[in-house]
């Protein structure tokens, strides 16, 4: 876990993957419930909030991000969860996003238990929608602020979520907060158990 990074460069970053709204519009009905793992400053969950979604949490482990999200966006729902765990019972959520956490996540084996957590409180039928920073080849580096940083390859990604049923799965040029281009997985799945 990189948490004290991030706690102290909290007041400092932006993000900027975007998740794919016109998808989730057709998707995800208006009353659903949704999670934003790994929310941030609440970036995503302003934007479902500004589409009308009305049921959103936010869930980070940096005390400060969610601090920095609850004083620029004090009407939506962000906390600070622990670890990678997520404090509902199972069945809770109809919708979970993540968006450029798995990017933050450099152990693999911390990646496949965040997964495991979604799952597990996700409802039967109900959808993730995962957008993470790729590459062909996978890459390892620090960013500017001192956060490690894995660019998995698509397949791992695809892998790590084959037990959704894969509703879509892209991989998209886009650019980094730096302004380079690199590559990006778009995915929606259904959990069908
Ligand atoms: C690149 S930022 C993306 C934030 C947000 N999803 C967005 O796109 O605006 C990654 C975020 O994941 C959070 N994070 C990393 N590991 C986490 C974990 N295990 N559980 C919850 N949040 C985590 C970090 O604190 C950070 O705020």
């Amino acid at each position: 876990m990189q948490n004290k990074t991030w706690n102290s460069v909290a007041d400092k970053v932006n993000f900027n993957l975007e998740i794919d709204t016109g998808k989730f519009l057709q998707l995800i009905p208006k009353e659903n419930s949704i999670l934003d793992y790994g929310c941030g400053y609440g970036r995503t969950c302003e934007v479902l909030s500004s589409l009308g979604y009305k049921n959103i949490l936010g869930v980070d482990t940096s005390a400060k991000i969610i601090k920095r999200g609850n004083l620029k966006h004090p009407h939506l729902s962000l906390f600070q969860s622990k670890n990678y765990k997520i404090n509902y019972p199972e069945n809770h959520f109809n919708t979970i996003i993540l968006c450029a956490v798995l990017t933050c996540v450099p152990e693999d084996s911390l990646k496949r238990k965040i997964i495991s957590e979604i799952k597990r409180v996700l409802v039967p039928c109900g959808i993730i929608h995962m957008v993470e920073f790729c590459s062909n080849t996978e890459k390892r580096f620090k960013s500017s602020f001192g956060i490690d940083m894995h660019h998995s390859s698509p397949n791992f990604l695809r892998e790590l979520v084959s037990e959704f049923s894969e509703l879509t799965f892209d991989v998209n040029q886009v650019k980094t907060l730096k302004g380079q281009n690199a590559l990006a997985v778009n995915y929606f799945g259904k959990n069908d158990t």
